[in-house]
């Protein structure tokens, strides 16, 4: 794909992920975020996971791996994650008219992922669900809405002219990222304060006061692990609801897995989850057919040969799984939203389905996202019965990651 001056070759096959995979190298490259960098480098502050390279990447991944990608580990979190979302399920009471229906679903939705991530990495509650939420809790959720809005440009016109003719775009950003980091370094320096008598019992002061990490690379770690994990989890909730809501059948089938599983008004726990393959079958079908984050991308460090074609070192693949879902050759009956097709792994092909990425650069909040979803589902769907408003298509549009053409026709009925 020529996009500019900007060349790339997409990947859309499960035999040439696979073979990407086995060419790895220990440290393998996505495409640099050259504002973020600058940013950095700007106010000398630390750069975390989406922006680290070499070595230095590794010896973060790993530290924060231990954590965040151990399944014995992440099941600790269903407690932390409930509580934020027993507090939403008030919210959408409160929020939705007589028809159940809400004014801004797309903005609720983020305002849960933010509460519940930033309690799950900072340990603190941000107000968001509240009706008066504090100055400063608005002023973080702005600073990331802004921070996000204004990167596009300066991935697309060189940062450097941006910063040296200190445009609007580049002072927007940089105000942006100084209020990030002023809350998420005052979040961390009262947590670690906290928990200083027992640091090895808790995940952050671990990782500071065992060596791993120093305070400077641990607010940047911390801040991109929050950066990543907000709207890419309130999207892929969105599009879940959205699949379910066109599919009745499904819900009806899902609805009654929960009550078979839980008791009346007994909370999901990691432990019932276990017992829910079909609601994790949604899941994984609404991330096929509607994923939040359509490619992730490589720069190869050597030249390889991939498929029948040379890539010269340099050339930067993306890694396509938006067209690998909607491919008829990999999922027979691609439009329709089936999530029993998740039952039959004999017909699904490795690698065709990776909408975390792949390999060891693979999306660390994985198994944190997957948590916070596959509760959230549980608590949506046993309390509402959630109704399509419309029939018409609902299109995806691509601003970094893929969102709702338009509101999301879509209402809550208590059942
Ligand atoms: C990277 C998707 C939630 C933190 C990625 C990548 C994808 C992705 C596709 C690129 C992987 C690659 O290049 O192979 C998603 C989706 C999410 C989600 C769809 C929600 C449904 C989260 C959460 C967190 C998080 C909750 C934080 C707790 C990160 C980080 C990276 C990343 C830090 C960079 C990892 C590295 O380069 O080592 N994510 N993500 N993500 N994600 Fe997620």
């Amino acid at each position: 794909m020529k996009l500019g001056a900007f060349d790339s070759v997409h990947i859309a096959a499960p035999c040439l992920l696979e073979a990407l995979y086995r060419r790895e190298s220990p440290c393998p490259q996505r495409l640099e975020i050259k504002p973020w960098k600058a940013y950095r480098d700007y106010r000398d502050e630390g750069y975390g996971l989406l922006t680290l390279e070499g070595k230095d990447w590794q010896r973060v991944r790993s530290a924060l791996q231990k954590k965040l990608m151990k399944p014995r580990e992440v099941v600790k979190l269903d407690s932390t994650i409930n509580e934020v979302l027993e507090d939403f399920m008030h919210r959408i009471d409160e929020l939705c008219n007589h028809n159940g229906q809400m004014e801004d679903v797309y903005s609720e939705f983020n305002k849960w992922s933010f509460e519940s991530i930033c309690l799950v990495l900072y340990g603190k509650r941000f107000g968001l669900l509240q009706e008066d939420v504090e100055e400063e809790s608005l002023n973080f959720i702005k600073a990331v809405k802004t921070m996000m809005a204004t990167f596009g440009m300066m991935m697309v016109t060189p940062v450097e002219l941006h910063k040296g003719l200190n445009t609007k775009v580049w002072q927007a950003h940089t105000k942006a990222w100084d209020d990030i980091f002023k809350t998420a370094k005052h979040s961390i320096d009262c947590w670690l304060e906290k928990h200083s008598a027992n640091p090895g019992e808790d995940f952050l002061c671990d990782l500071y006061s065992g060596g791993q990490l120093s305070k400077k690379e641990l607010y940047a770690a911390i801040a991109e692990l929050q950066i990543a994990g907000v709207e890419t989890t309130a999207n892929s909730l969105l599009w879940a609801l959205y699949n379910i809501s066109r599919n009745p059948r499904v819900q009806q089938k899902l609805f009654q897995e929960i009550n078979s599983v839980l008791a009346a008004n007994e909370a999901p726990s990691a432990e019932s989850l276990k017992n829910m393959p079909y609601l994790k079958a949604c899941l994984k079908e609404s991330m096929r057919l509607t994923p939040s984050v359509p490619f992730t991308t490589r720069t190869i460090d050597t030249e390889m040969v991939l498929g029948n074609y040379m890539l010269p070192k340099g050339t930067v693949l993306m890694i396509n799984s938006y067209a690998l879902g909607c491919s008829e050759e990999y999922f027979s009956g691609w439009a329709q939203f089936r999530p029993k097709r998740w039952f039959h792994k004999s017909l699904i092909q490795p690698f065709s389905h990776v909408p975390f990425g792949l390999g060891k650069r693979m999306c660390i909040g994985r198994r944190v996202a997957e948590l916070q979803l596959h509760l959230a589902l549980c608590w949506l769907i046993r309390k509402y019965h959630v109704v399509a408003t419309d029939t018409r298509p609902v299109e995806t549009l691509h601003s970094g990651i893929l969102i709702p053409s338009r509101a999301l026709p879509i209402a809550f009925h208590r059942r």
